[in-house]
């Protein structure tokens, strides 16, 4: 089976460790396991047995998993990060004669999963709209409709979304279930960057809302854990055992000290602190990253995240966000994170859950490729305008 490049984590795989400015991270600030086993006996943890847990991850996580959504431990299945919930959800729903719908832009696995799975992958969209006087990223409804038939099996979406960092409303989630409905589709959410808003409250989840539903999650974007590998999907009992039969041919269980780890994480009372420190972080940071994004009004369009600690903004440069991607790694020992590798053309994307003194030397140096490509655009402008005013007399 062919597969495309999943050209943003191969790049940051290649890349990341190898940069002086690393501004591609798309969550926050890690927490260190001392501070997750904080008021805990450590010497308790230290006694752990590394034998193998269970399956579908300990009846104690799943629990507590299940609370934030309202739902019971027979709802959950534990796989080793976000990522392994979405491939074994897309995997175990689609087969080769089948069309899956997948917003973009967004995070490219269900996108590329879906080409290697299904028949035909076809694409709806966030774009750039103005409501009430204010610009956002909003669900392209005419999309939706067309990019999803009777034969479309899945609809994929990423809510809060990466790389916009735009949360859809009641009434957009609405017209998603009412179309998965229709066609009969088995609706795919991914809400990692649920917990971490950067200005309101709690995105909602589409838990609740229809039968067919899967939603995954995980501990590496609000949580501030990604090194645990801890993820989940939430869905009917029925549709997770059959997602079973393809979780024993990947990873089978969680690993032991990850779901220890993660059920103190969980624990309701921890889980909201987790989650405050995480917007605590995000809301703190922004403005500094936004006034530097100010400072370039003249080539940026920039709309602010409504969640997660990634900003998203569209560049009037004469250059490709995969060149500038390599222009500045290349040159400038700098890594963001292209529009291109989002299905989304000339946009740059930008996080801010780390330190932001960093980040801002980083954007510095940014700042350098940005004034030469500046001026080579309004040098060839100048080119052309003399070129016609020849052409003229
Ligand atoms: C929307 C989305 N889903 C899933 C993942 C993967 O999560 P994990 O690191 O838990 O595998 C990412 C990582 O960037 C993501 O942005």
């Amino acid at each position: 089976m062919r597969i495309d490049l999943f050209r943003m984590e191969r790049t940051q795989c290649l890349y990341e460790n190898e940069v002086e400015f690393n501004l591609s991270e798309s969550g926050v600030l890690p927490l260190r396991v001392e501070e997750i086993l904080e008021g805990e006996d450590p010497t308790t943890f230290l006694a752990h047995p590394m034998k193998y847990p269970e399956s579908e991850g300990s009846v104690e996580l799943r629990e507590h998993i299940a609370q934030w959504y309202g739902a019971t431990r027979e709802h959950v299945l534990v796989t080793n990060g976000g990522s392994e919930a979405n491939f074994t959800a897309i995997w175990g729903l689609l087969d080769k004669a089948d069309h899956a719908a997948v917003m973009l832009p967004n995070y490219l696995q269900a996108w590329g999963l879906s080409r290697a799975y299904a028949a035909k992958t076809t694409a709806f969209h966030l774009v750039e709209q103005t409501e009430n006087g204010k610009p956002r990223w909003g669900l392209d409804i005419e999309s939706l409709h067309k990019a999803v038939s009777k034969k479309t099996r899945l609809i994929v979406v990423t809510n809060p979304n990466n790389p916009t960092g735009a949360v859809l409303n009641e009434r957009e989630m609405g017209e998603i279930v009412r179309v998965a409905r229709k066609a009969n589709a088995w609706l795919l959410a991914d809400e990692i960057y649920r917990g971490a808003e950067v200005s309101g409250p709690l995105s909602l989840t589409f838990w609740g809302r229809y039968d067919k539903l899967l939603v995954t999650s995980g501990l590496s974007k609000a949580f501030g854990a990604p090194g645990l590998r801890i993820g989940w999907i939430v869905g009917p009992p029925k549709a997770l055992a059959n997602l079973c039969r393809y979780h024993d041919y990947t990873t089978l269980t969680p690993t032991y000290l990850s779901d220890r780890l993660a059920r103190i994480m969980m624990r309701p009372e921890r889980r909201e602190k987790i989650l405050e420190r995480t917007r605590a972080i995000i809301r703190r940071n922004l403005p500094k990253l936004e006034s530097w994004i100010h400072s370039h009004d003249d080539i940026f369009n920039y709309i602010p995240p409504v969640a997660g600690a990634i900003t998203f903004f569209r560049y009037k440069l004469p250059i490709s966000s995969a060149a500038l991607f390599d222009k500045l790694r290349k040159e400038r020992s700098v890594l963001i994170t292209p529009g291109d590798h989002f299905g989304a053309g000339r946009y740059i994307r930008v996080g801010y859950g780390y330190d932001v003194d960093y980040i801002l030397r980083g954007l510095a140096r940014v700042d350098l490729t940005l004034e030469e490509l500046k001026q080579k655009g309004s040098r060839s402008k100048q080119v052309k305008s003399v070129a016609e005013r020849r052409g003229a007399a």
